[in-house]
């Protein structure tokens, strides 16, 4: 296993989500990580129409004690696609049978894409983009501001899969599926870069090794000393609510049920496979992974494989690589990690209102 891409040192964060029962747990993780200082988080359409992930956002940075953090809304509808969006993944709001107390304050006056170019424009090279959905307002910042490529010290995104089958089509993954003009402008700006600052991609091929199972939620809430003991049994009443007397378990723990319970009705298992969290790690350098370079283009024409990302290995293009592509990390070294800093974080956050 190589050493990252990025080294681990603290990274100022630019993340774009589309929240999302994963997209949730990854925010979680940056929160609970002193090495993440996050700049903002964007939200765009995707898992839930926008306006429910910036509400899910702002919800889950509030119940973090991090309401100083900017939310700015982003795109309600991909550059050309209609919207679709995945309740039956991520429950009616997005975060599975969470219920999150609505935050009490209102997102930023500037948009998802305003922000990516006016943050990227305060900080060149210094800030990490982190995009864990649809790319929508990162390619409607590009049309705005075509250098912005090169003032990101470096962009990470879940997205796409190549030697792997699809979770949308048979060849396409969720995030692409949704807004594949938006992926093809995004791989298409980032052609040209010094190698240093090609995108690092974080496919299905690999994000859907990290499964997360009953007792990893288990072990979190022991660490965050929360009681009593988070048993989820794939024999228990579907929807069941979780007791815990942690306010993040019980809703890191609801949210996660439902994602299981999808995972199982997909013949996968009771088990939650958590693209974003790993894609977050990836950002902030603090997991081993490997990843091959090649040049990453995406299908919009195809009648059977529009939203496709097709990695050309090599060089049959003739293009230069525009993408480091993840191609294989340690899942339970991840969860190792995962569960540690979530635990920790959960057990000394000081919540209002609550017994902890
Ligand atoms: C991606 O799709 C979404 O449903 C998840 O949040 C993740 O970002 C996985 O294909
Ligand atoms: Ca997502």
């Amino acid at each position: 296993m190589g050493s990252p891409d990025l080294p681990n040192t603290p990274a100022r964060l630019v993340v774009d989500v589309d929240t999302g029962i994963d997209d949730a747990l990854a925010l979680l993780y940056l929160l609970a990580s002193p090495d993440a200082d996050i700049a903002a988080v964007l939200c765009t359409a995707g898992n839930v129409p926008v306006d429910q992930v910036t509400a899910n956002t702002l919800a889950v940075l509030e119940m973090c004690g991090r309401s100083d953090i900017e939310v700015a809304v982003g795109a309600q509808v991909p550059l050309v696609a209609p919207l679709m969006t995945t309740e039956d993944t991520h429950g009616p709001l997005g975060v599975g049978y969470a219920e999150l107390p609505p935050a009490s304050r209102a997102p930023s006056a500037r948009s998802a894409a305003e922000a990516w170019v006016e943050l990227t424009r305060t900080h060149p090279g210094e800030l990490t983009g982190l995009v864990t959905g649809p790319m929508t307002n990162l390619a409607l910042a590009i049309r705005m501001d075509p250098d912005l490529p090169r003032r990101l010290r470096r962009l990470v995104i879940m997205g796409g899969c190549f030697n792997h089958p699809g979770n949308t089509t048979p060849t396409s993954e969720w995030n692409v599926a949704v807004d594949p003009e938006a992926a093809r402008e995004v791989f298409d700006a980032f052609s040209g870069l010094p190698d240093s600052q090609r995108p690092i991609v974080c496919p299905l091929d690999v994000t859907e090794t990290i499964e997360m199972h009953a007792v990893h939620v288990a072990r979190i809430a022991e660490a965050a000393e929360s009681l009593p003991a988070e048993v989820l049994s794939p024999d228990d009443p579907r929807g069941l609510r979780s007791r815990a007397s942690n306010m993040v378990v019980r809703h890191l723990s609801d949210s996660l049920r439902f994602y299981m319970e999808f995972h199982r009705d997909q013949n996968l298992g009771f088990l939650a496979h958590v693209h974003d969290p790993f894609a977050a790690a990836v950002a902030l350098g603090t997991i081993q992974y490997t990843t091959k370079p090649a040049t990453v283009d995406v299908e919009l024409e195809g009648r059977l494989t529009r939203g496709t990302t097709i990695a050309d290995w090599a060089g049959m293009w003739g293009r230069e690589p525009n993408a480091d592509i993840v191609t294989g990390t340690r899942p339970e070294a991840f969860f190792e990690h995962f569960v540690a800093r979530v635990g920790a974080f959960a057990r000394n956050l000081k919540l209002p209102f609550s017994n902890n």
